[in-house]
């Protein structure tokens, strides 16, 4: 058997959670491999929603294993908070296990984040202020506590060393607001909760549910876009969310990577600062808005948009090696008589479909502009789709050479039209 991957081909926010909820049926395990509490995959099941920060998006399904893998970095309250609020919609978390190997987010990773936020002023990241670029920074640096380490007799020693180090780092920006006691109250009280649920050795839990014969799909979060080495640095997130990022982030090796799943948006969106070649300001931005009600999981705060980015996804499906495309949030066209795609750049009076070192501000953009089908997409098979909703399709499956396998058209669990 070998490792599915579902990952964003965007930067973020595609409708990962929805689809692995979705999927989840067809697999023995979900695994998330990479970031942290920065995502927000939302799931609505019978209309009731549930936003996930930590926990992979399969949880619903008691009967699939549900693994934190080693890749990820753990926010301990969050964590439990996370698991209380499953709890108190009825399920067991049995089938919850995570890996000793996975980083913990301290308080003061938040604080660091914070400050090095503040500090930055204009150039900030937009960062969801979780403590990702701080914890990773202690993972690379050889400076990190990990889930393992709660169970170490010299656990508050680790703690109490690392804190320091953050506080003397703190030094050198401006004060900022910070209840630093207080977070850390709830830390270690959730570190102690943390000791009862179950842990496991990562790689080796995976490899053996592998040799089981066990079906496993890798639930990516973030986007692409937003990968620390090919994204729009260095307005990104602090880890690799390509299906590289898989074999690290499960101690999977690549040729045990299967089918690779990209999910897309049938427009754009971007939350925090950075590039984004194909954003709107007119009042179609409004309208994707509006309808696809943009708004993040994790920070609400409002995202920006624009149409699909074609140079954009074919660059990511490079580095992924997208085998199929599922295409979410198309019902969020419905109103246009008419949408735009960015079908190429335009650098020095020259379309070009190559994304440049810089995704600067002046890159231009070549809009092709599609028929609408202006009327609601209720569908349960493509055929039944408004004709230009189907040559839409059609024409992105040819554009990006991938077929699209999968259709998302609305947020509810079972609004999916396979290919
Ligand atoms: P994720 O981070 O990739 O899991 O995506 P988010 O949960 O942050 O954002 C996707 C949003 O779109 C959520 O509010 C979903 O409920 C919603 N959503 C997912 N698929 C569709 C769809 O096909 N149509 C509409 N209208 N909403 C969708
Ligand atoms: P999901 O999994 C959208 C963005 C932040 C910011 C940048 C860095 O729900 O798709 P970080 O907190 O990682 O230091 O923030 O990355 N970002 C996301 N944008 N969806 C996410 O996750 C994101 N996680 C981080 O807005 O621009
Ligand atoms: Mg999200």
């Amino acid at each position: 058997m070998k490792v599915d991957v579902l990952l964003g081909l965007q930067w973020g926010d595609e409708g990962k959670g929805k689809i692995v909820d979705y999927l989840s049926p067809q697999y023995d395990l979900i695994a998330r491999f990479q970031g942290g509490p920065n995502a927000g995959h939302t799931l609505v099941i019978n209309g009731e929603k549930t936003v996930l920060h930590i926990i992979p998006s399969g949880i619903f399904r008691e009967e699939v294993q549900n693994v934190i893998g080693n890749g990820v970095v753990i926010d301990p309250h969050i964590l439990m908070k996370e698991i209380d609020g499953l709890k108190a919609k009825g399920l067991s978390l049995h089938n919850l296990f995570i890996a000793k190997k996975a980083h913990l987010i301290l308080p003061t990773h938040r604080y660091l984040d914070a400050a090095s936020e503040n500090a930055k002023g204009k150039q900030k990241i937009g960062s969801t202020l979780k403590g990702i670029g701080p914890t990773y920074m202690d993972k690379t640096g050889r400076n990190g506590i990990r889930v393992g380490d709660i169970f170490s007799p010299n656990f508050m020693e680790k703690y109490n060393g690392l804190k320091e180090k953050h506080q003397a780092l703190l030094q050198i920006y401006p004060d900022i607001e910070f209840d630093l006691e207080g977070e850390e109250e709830r830390f270690h009280e959730a570190v102690e909760r943390m000791r009862s649920l179950q842990t496991i050795d990562g790689p080796y839990f995976i490899n053996k549910a592998l040799k089981e014969g066990k079906r496993i799909l890798a639930e990516g979060a973030q986007g692409s876009m937003l990968d620390i080495d090919y994204g729009t640095y260095p307005y990104v997130t602090s880890s690799n969310t390509v299906t590289a990022g898989v074999c690290t982030g499960l101690g999977v090796a690549p040729k045990n990577i299967g089918k690779v799943i990209g999910i897309t948006k049938a427009y754009c969106t971007r939350v925090g600062s950075g590039n984004f070649p194909s954003e709107l300001f007119d009042e179609n931005a409004e309208t994707l808005q509006r309808v696809g009600h943009e708004f993040g999981a994790t920070t609400g705060r409002p995202r920006r948009c624009g149409w699909i980015d074609l140079p954009q996804l074919k660059y990511v499906s490079m580095i992924n090696g997208v085998d199929e495309i599922c295409l979410t949030k198309i019902d969020v066209l419905n109103e246009f008589e008419s949408f735009g795609v960015v079908d190429a750049y335009v650098e020095n009076g020259q379309q070009t479909d190559r994304i440049p070192y810089d995704l600067n501000e002046n890159i231009g953009v070549h809009t092709t502009q599609v028929e609408g089908w202006n009327k609601d997409v209720k569908a349960q098979q493509f055929a039944e789709l408004p004709d230009k909703a189907q040559a839409y399709i059609k024409y992105l499956e040819a554009q990006l050479n991938t077929p699209i396998s999968l259709i998302s058209i609305g947020p509810g669990r079972d609004e999916i039209v396979l290919r």
